[in-house]
């Protein structure tokens, strides 16, 4: 797919801006603190309706105004479809076509993007959450019914929490709710966990090789580690260790009025042969493996949708030495959108200079380059 256009209005440092984008390599390039990540963080949000940049909902609209909007359009194959994302100080509403679509998992699968930030970094060695993060993310642009299905889990799973902290305050002894709602989130747990093993089985066919191309080294490969040690990942062994765990630790949720299993604690580790990335790896490393978890990942958008995702690459390249970098760039190939930001031309390669939309970005104004 293919975003031919994109409109700002009143979004971070921008008041008003309207770009058409090339549908091979567009660079936005300018100096720091001018506005090139917030044009990538606005196409971001206009297929995932959050930002990238974790917790910072309320600093997207442009200081002293009430309202944003983005709006693009996309071409799928040789259909075209407008999106739109408002957002106001305490709402958001998304559109297509003009029409407003009030479920998020309905909206998300319109536009896909799989983005490369410096934040990255933090992936293989911070908590477990922005892991989490990153899967259902990815997961959520490739399903829609795995939206559906985490959003039930995390609703379930509030109700479990208050219900245990209730229980607590009051002195309930009655667990009969309780294991009402215990059944309800192990039958979407068992498929949360299936889903989330069979798609990191699945990059766990591809990163080993993707990593060897780019370094030349071997044995780079993803450990699935779900809170409640799995084997066989049936719906049987999934179902008779998750009660097992919810009804031995009763005690310990209770006094803490939370639940301590199921795939809301899962994580996952990168491991080069049998060392864990996150207690060795150097920054190059992390940051290489990170970007080849999303080469895969675009492979099997490439599987598993007829079309191909934007890619957006916010400053990367300034990090990666040149043999490498040239490496990358051959994986992005000529059949892909992708949207880089830069602070010097002089870190990206000619050949593809040569064929891509330059932007010059100064204090929120975009100006493009003819020449
Ligand atoms: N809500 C907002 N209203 C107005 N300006 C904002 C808002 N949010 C961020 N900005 C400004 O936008 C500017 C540009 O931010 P951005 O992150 O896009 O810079 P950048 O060009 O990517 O810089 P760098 O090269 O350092 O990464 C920042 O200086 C920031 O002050
Ligand atoms: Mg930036």
């Amino acid at each position: 797919m293919i975003l031919t256009k994109i409109s700002l209005l009143n979004f971070r440092n921008y008041k008003k801006i309207d770009l058409k984008l090339s549908k091979g390599v567009n660079i936005f390039v300018g100096n720091n603190a001018q506005g090139k990540t917030n044009i990538l963080e606005s196409i971001y949000l206009l297929a995932l309706t959050k930002s990238h940049r974790l917790g910072i909902e309320n600093t997207l609209i442009k200081i002293g105004e009430e309202k944003a909007k983005i709006k693009g359009t996309v071409k799928d194959d040789k259909i075209f479809r407008d999106l739109e994302v408002q957002l106001e100080k305490q709402q958001k509403k998304v559109l297509v076509n003009r029409t407003e679509i009030r479920r998020i998992a309905d909206y998300i699968t319109n536009l896909n993007v799989i983005i490369f930030t410096p934040d990255d970094l933090n992936i293989i060695k911070d908590s477990p959450q922005i892991r989490r993060n990153l899967l259902n993310i990815e997961m959520s642009q490739l399903s829609r019914s795995y939206i559906q299905l985490y959003n039930e889990y995390s609703k379930i799973l509030k109700n479990r929490n208050e219900y245990l902290k209730r229980m607590y305050i009051n002195h309930l002894s009655d667990e009969k709710y309780l294991h009402i709602l215990d059944e309800k989130l192990i039958e979407r747990a068992i498929r949360i966990y299936q889903c989330r093993r069979s798609f990191l089985d699945r990059i766990n066919q591809k990163i080993g090789a993707i990593y060897q191309n780019i370094t030349g080294v071997s044995g780079l490969s993803i450990h699935y580690e779900p809170n409640i040690e799995l084997s066989t990942f049936t719906s049987e062994e999934i179902t008779k260790k998750m009660q097992f765990k919810l009804s031995t630790n009763f005690d310990r949720e209770l006094s803490q009025g939370t639940t301590l299993y199921g795939p809301h604690r899962d994580d996952f580790s990168f491991y080069l042969d049998d060392e864990n990335m996150r207690f060795y790896a150097s920054q190059g490393q992390q940051r290489l493996a990170i970007i080849c978890f999303k080469l895969a990942e675009i492979e099997i958008f490439k599987e598993d949708t007829d079309t191909m995702p934007i890619l957006l690459l916010d400053d990367i390249f300034s990090e990666i030495d040149r043999k490498k970098k040239n490496k990358l760039l051959k994986y992005i190939e000529n059949d892909i959108q992708t949207i880089i930001t830069t602070t010097d031309l002089k870190d990206i390669q000619k050949s593809v200079l040569q064929n891509a939309k330059i932007f010059d970005v100064r204090g929120g104004f975009v100006t493009e380059r003819v020449d």
